[in-house]
């Protein structure tokens, strides 16, 4: 088949890419020309493990090309993913939809035969039908065929994005028509005849999902912060809690790593726009308990910054902070809401030194948070340290030698943010080690 798939960042490289492995012929649109020029040559504007082979080798075999016109687009193909970003809006918890409407407004008003506009962006419910009455109003009733609207959410993790593309836990469809549900069941054969779940429903069923998905996740971990509260209050050990509590298939393991929390540009915008959706549908009492998951997931921060600022002795004043991670989490340059630099940026705000490693993610770090130092080793980050910070749990971090660090720091005091570092191993060391939700 041929497809095209408008917006090129995580979702849409990725899927564009992947559409393309299983055998399509892809056309990849984005307006930012930089963009383009480097996907044009095999390279993935961002990190994402295993997408720099898969780009190469598609773009090489020609299966798979990139361009800023959406005419060509237009007469490329006649179905066409939209995966634009609807970060949050600013000043209000609500998404912003402005790249989706133009994206979907420059397709269409090239499109002139019947066409299939399948949106993979992460949206508030009700936008399919929004889209469709738009078309509607701007081309008028009976003048011609309206592109048809359809919603087939993305489920991929960053830092995992092309496995989750592969092989997903299951595919989703949204479509208000028996041919558009053949024509998604057509792109993805390959997974299907492989014994992925294919689940057609409705557009507005489609489009929840993708956000309660997000919300249940980011319910799970706040729910397992707040234990970590309790476990510390009351000498209980949370990691052996969490472990517990995840044999029980009725719960599972996954999601439930106590910490500092999550961030990124999904879960927390997710859940404030399905606070700011559930407000415009009349049902915001319903959704109480999110805005309570918010403020779980952000006391989190705040408690590091606590712990780290007691273990100086009350203040940050003058003290070298050595932070470990930067990334929202491992396996990701992306630092876009990461708890680690907002925990770094409040330390530096009250007036410590804080120098920052991260594997793969100080470019984007220093873009963002230019009054930081970084380093570009843990032994750099770590020399003459009066705390360790660690923050992002790159495999890298749990691999360190406490004996080798601990010759290099001020004082051996390391916070475990994120559950994953060998406390008897570390205290062995010499280290005074503190964690979130585990005893002193
Ligand atoms: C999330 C979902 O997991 C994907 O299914 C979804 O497709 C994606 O959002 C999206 O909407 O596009 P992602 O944001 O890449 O994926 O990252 P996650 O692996 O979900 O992690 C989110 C945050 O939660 C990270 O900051 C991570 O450190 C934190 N986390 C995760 C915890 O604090 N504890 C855990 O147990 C798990």
């Amino acid at each position: 088949m041929k497809l095209s798939v408008i917006g090129t960042g995580y979702v849409g490289a990725v899927h564009a890419a992947c559409m393309a492995v299983i055998g399509h012929e892809v056309l990849g649109v984005d307006t930012d020309a930089a963009k383009i020029a480097e996907l044009t040559q095999g390279r993935p504007p961002f990190y994402e493990p295993g997408l720099a082979e898969l780009l190469n080798r598609t773009v090489r075999s020609g299966r798979l090309n990139f361009t800023t016109s959406f005419a060509e687009a237009a007469a490329f193909s006649d179905t066409h993913f939209v995966c634009v970003g609807t970060p949050q809006q600013p000043g209000s918890l609500a998404a912003d939809l402005r790249f989706l409407d133009a994206a979907v407004d420059a397709l269409t008003a090239e499109a002139e035969g019947p066409c299939l506009v399948v949106g993979k962006s992460t949206v508030p419910v009700g936008t399919a039908e929004r889209l469709a009455n738009r078309l509607r109003d701007r081309d008028g009733n009976g003048a011609h065929e309206h592109p048809e609207i359809a919603w087939n959410p993305e489920f991929l993790r960053e830092g995992f994005a092309v496995k989750d593309t592969l092989t997903p836990a299951r595919l989703v469809v949204g479509v208000r028509s028996p041919s558009a549900d053949r024509t998604l069941r057509k792109v993805y054969r390959p997974m299907v005849n492989a014994g992925v779940p294919f689940i057609s429903t409705d557009p507005a069923t489609a489009e929840l999902l993708k956000v309660a998905s997000n919300a249940f996740l980011a319910t799970k971990i706040s729910f397992i912060n707040t234990m970590a509260e309790l476990c510390e209050a009351s000498g209980a050990d949370v990691v052996t809690l969490a472990n517990a509590l995840g044999e029980d298939p009725r719960i599972g393991h996954p999601f439930l790593s106590a910490g500092l929390g999550f961030g990124g540009s999904c879960l927390p915008k997710d859940i404030r726009a399905l606070s700011a959706r559930a407000e415009e549908l009349g049902v915001r009492e319903a959704v109480t308990f999110l805005r309570q998951i918010d403020e779980i997931n952000l006391r989190q921060r705040q408690r590091t910054v606590d712990l780290a600022r007691t273990l100086l002795g009350g203040a940050f004043a003058g003290r070298n902070v050595a932070v470990l991670g930067a990334a929202f989490k491992p396996d990701s340059d992306d630092v876009r809401d990461s708890p680690a630099l907002a925990v770094a940026a409040e330390i530096h705000r009250e007036g410590a030194h804080v120098r920052v490693h991260d594997p793969e993610a100080l470019a984007n770090a220093r873009l963002v948070h230019p009054e930081l130092d970084y380093a570009a080793t843990v032994h750099d980050v770590c020399d003459g340290a009066d705390i360790v910070l660690h923050l992002t749990e790159w495999d890298l971090y749990r691999g360190l030698d406490p004996r080798t660090l601990v010759r290099l720091v001020h004082a051996p005091i390391v916070v475990d943010a994120r559950n994953t570092l060998d406390p008897v191993e570390w205290r062995a060391a010499g280290w005074t080690v503190r964690a979130l939700g585990r005893q002193a």
